[in-house]
């Protein structure tokens, strides 16, 4: 059976934990400049319909350190772009290359490229999830406080695919997810449904923070929803986490960001550039968590 990383409940809850341990142990033996080459000859397909930094460079670094290479590969400039059916994509691309990383809009996209890959498929972003991003933001949770089962995590702003994996996070991981969005902006119902009472929604951004060990948000306009930039700079306006929202939280909790990120919108400085600011930490965490998920994917 070949393993996919769709969303987080593809990785059950014990291999979810060993995974991040893994990470906390490659980024050790990357810090030490051991080299660890074991993927040599492996390539990495990585298709992007969206534009990325971190993602990209974080999955061709880490293939580059595995030994392996990886491929970049943009609809402007393949066939992907021009109407070739997905089911055909994925049947050629995964007979030559190893494992395939696909950035995309809708989710069932990659559902459907997983059905026909003879090889592992990674969701580095849909307009529903982004998983990758989550076993970055709890191993740098971990690296800082410990386990994150028990504790009380906070997500303001956006009920987007960034909010839907915190979700599905609060489920793998034990934690309590409480969100704050905005009337009309909540996450799926279905999503949130599912994740029974690990994660509880409210639109009072006060309430849902309260006691809380870990913050989280995002931008207030996804990629794909440009035009309704300003539309929603008028309904987000008091979902901004300012140092004045994060005293009601706990004293030591901790804020993250998947970036990037847009300071006096969802953030305001003092907080993303304050002391309880964990994003550069959980920026460099998805190269480690994620060859720890390429790791675990490529496992015989
Ligand atoms: N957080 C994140 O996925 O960043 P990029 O869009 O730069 O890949
Ligand atoms: N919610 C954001 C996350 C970017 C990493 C987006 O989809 O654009």
């Amino acid at each position: 059976m070949t393993k996919h990383f769709l969303t987080l409940l593809d990785i059950d809850p014990a291999n979810l934990d060993s995974l991040l341990q893994r990470a906390i142990e490659l980024k050790r033996m990357q810090h030490a400049g051991e080299r660890f080459a074991p993927f040599s000859g492996k390539v990495m397909g990585m298709i992007f319909d969206k534009s990325s930094t971190r993602t990209r460079v974080s999955f061709e670094t880490g293939m580059a350190q595995f030994g392996g290479h990886a491929i970049f590969l943009s609809p402007r400039d393949t066939q992907l772009g021009r109407g070739e059916p997905i089911e055909d994509s994925a049947r050629v691309l995964s007979r030559m290359v190893d494992i395939i990383m696909i950035r995309t809009y809708a989710h069932d996209y990659i559902e459907t490229f997983a059905r026909y890959s003879r090889v592992p498929v990674i969701n580095a972003l849909t307009d529903s999830y982004h998983p990758c991003q989550l076993l970055a933001d709890v191993q740098t949770f971990v690296e800082h406080r410990g386990s994150v089962a028990g504790k009380t995590v906070c997500w303001i702003g956006d009920g987007n695919n960034m909010c839907h994996s915190y979700i599905n996070a609060a489920r793998q991981f034990g934690f309590k997810l409480r969100i704050a969005t905005p009337v009309g902006y909540e996450p799926d119902a279905d999503i949130l449904a599912a994740a029974g009472d690990s994660a509880w929604l409210c639109h009072d951004p006060v309430e849902a923070i309260s006691g809380a060990d870990f913050v989280a948000t995002d931008v207030w306009a996804s990629m794909g929803q440009e035009e309704e930039q300003k539309e929603r700079e008028r309904k987000f306006a008091d979902f901004q986490v300012t140092a004045e929202l994060m005293s009601h939280a706990k004293e030591n909790a901790l804020f993250t960001h998947c970036l990037p990120a847009h300071r006096g919108e969802e953030v305001a400085a003092e907080v993303i550039d304050g002391p309880r600011s964990i994003v550069w930490d959980a920026a460099e965490n998805r190269l480690h968590a994620q060859k720890a998920l390429i790791e675990y994917l490529l496992a015989k």
